[in-house]
């Protein structure tokens, strides 16, 4: 099925728009062939189509339309969607971002019609198989061609997982892309939004909450409420709802409570441009986002995050975002804290380099997607004729020249790598032990290692 057409990007939400959007600028400028489609997981303008216009996004060819449903009903609708148009466009590659719905069918639509699939975000992983992103981020890694791990940790995850060192690329996260072209404009628009609320810039704490383990779960509801009203005797809080907490509160019979205390603003979605500029001027942001975790990193606001795991550590090693879960006294004490310690948090995290990227994602993304077009790239196969099958080896002090890398990636693939305190990297230059995956009838001897071996 695999052709010569265009690349095939896929989004169907939110999060999807804003972060493909350096991937659309970087193709646009090499001038590479592609079509979008949209899956409509989400469709009211200010959670869809605000993005499209405000970052630029192309017109997709095929609106897929598929709303809201249960996890099995979206899933199937959008695999459905996706084969005719996988038919129709006959795509090289196909790309999807993240961890939704959306990517996990747009994953197995595309490699089960042999399309290799390239996975934007991969490797992230929260260790949590109760939530749905946590299944979808690991069957769309697990069969992906291409993987553009934003971090070395998320390539440590993926080499764990048994993708080999030459499928996978560490780009950074395009939401950083994102973040430092428009950081200037936004603080502007912040500013405006602002004077609308007549509220003062760093007087406010930012909120978002829309993760279906705290949304569909009652009690937690009823705690991040409680929080955020005891919260609001102290500071004004600011909370663009998304539509599924706004239902939520609604059928639990909490929205009333919140959105009667003249010191919590619940607002509608926000445009991106809006959103980001109240994120720049907040004391601190509680969040159970992915996409705000990031954002907030990468211009250093303090975080609170409303989980008790999170699939970004980045964010929490480098001292900005605090994983402090959902019981209400301790949200409330870890945000009266972390407000009055703001400026030592921050001041401890200038001089830290953004762990989460440097701004050129989505160029390093779109080189890697021309070149594996132009190399024709295919869904991966094997002739196990001469080698009946596949094992594991460890080996030593392999990296001590260049000679000796070329000679390993051409009889194996890395699928691990060690330091010289037995801690896994990413990065060749950093291995001195290395685990690879070979044909079990491979004699090999590699010259300068501590260690040959031989298998026959
Ligand atoms: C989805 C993703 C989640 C991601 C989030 C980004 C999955 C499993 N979840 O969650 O990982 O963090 O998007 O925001 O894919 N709704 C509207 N209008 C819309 C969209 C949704 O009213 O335009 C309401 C509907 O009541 C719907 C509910 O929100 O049932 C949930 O939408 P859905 O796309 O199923 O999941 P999200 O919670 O948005
Ligand atoms: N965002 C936005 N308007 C809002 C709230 C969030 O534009 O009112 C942006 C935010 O800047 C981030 C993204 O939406 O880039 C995060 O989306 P969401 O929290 O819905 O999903 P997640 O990142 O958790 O998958």
């Amino acid at each position: 099925m695999s052709g010569r057409g265009p690349i095939m990007i896929v989004a169907g939400t939110r999060p999807e728009a804003i972060k493909l959007a350096p991937v659309f600028w970087s193709l646009d400028k090499l001038g590479i062939d592609y079509v979008f489609v949209w899956s409509g997981q989400h469709y009211d303008y200010e959670m869809s189509r605000i993005f499209f216009d405000q970052l630029g996004l192309p017109e997709p060819v095929i609106d897929l339309d598929v709303r809201s449903g249960s996890h099995v009903e979206q899933t199937a609708r959008i695999m459905m969607g996706l084969e005719k148009a996988v038919e129709k466009y006959k795509p090289s590659i196909v790309v999807a971002q993240g961890d939704t719905n959306t990517v996990v069918a747009t994953a197995l639509t595309s490699t089960k019609m042999l399309v290799p699939f390239a996975h934007v975000e991969a490797g992230l992983r929260s260790w949590d198989r109760t939530m749905p992103e946590e299944i979808n981020r690991i069957i769309a890694d697990a069969i992906a061609e291409i993987h553009f791990a934003p971090t070395e940790l998320s390539a440590i995850n993926l080499m764990h997982e048994g993708i080999p060192l030459r499928k996978i690329h560490i780009t950074g996260n395009t939401v950083v892309d994102v973040v430092y072209k428009y950081r200037d404009y936004v603080a502007k628009e912040g500013e405006k939004l602002l004077s609308e609320l007549s509220l003062k810039p760093l007087s406010y704490v930012l909120v978002t909450v829309h993760r279906q383990e705290n949304t569909d779960n009652p009690n937690r509801l009823e705690n991040i409420v409680k929080a955020l009203i005891e919260i609001s005797k102290h500071y004004t809080i600011v909370f663009p709802a998304h539509p599924r907490t706004v239902n939520r509160l609604q059928s639990c019979g909490l929205w009333s409570s919140l959105a009667s205390r003249k010191n919590i603003r619940i607002l509608k979605p926000l445009g991106y441009f809006q959103f980001l500029g109240l994120l720049m001027k907040c004391l601190i942001v509680l969040t159970d986002s992915g996409g705000v975790q990031e954002e907030a990193c990468t211009l250093k606001i303090p975080t609170l995050t409303l989980r008790y795991n999170t699939e970004r550590p980045e964010t929490v090693l480098v001292g900005i975002n605090k994983v402090v879960g959902v019981e209400a006294q301790k949200i409330v004490d870890e945000a009266l804290k972390t407000i009055d310690m703001k400026d030592t948090i921050v001041a401890n995290t200038k001089s830290v380099q953004n762990p989460l990227g440097d701004g050129r994602a989505g160029e390093r993304i779109g080189k890697i997607l021309k070149e594996a077009v132009e190399q024709g790239i295919q869904v991966e196969t094997i002739d196990s004729q001469e080698d009946p099958y596949i094992t594991y080896a460890i080996l030593e002090n392999v990296f001590r020249s260049s000679n000796n890398s070329k000679e390993l990636l051409r009889i194996g693939d890395i699928v691990a790598m060690y330091d010289n305190n037995g801690v896994a990297v990413a990065d060749p230059s950093k291995a001195r032990r290395i685990v690879i995956r070979l044909p079990r009838t491979e004699t090999y001897k590699i010259e300068g290692t501590d260690q040959g071996s031989s298998h026959t």
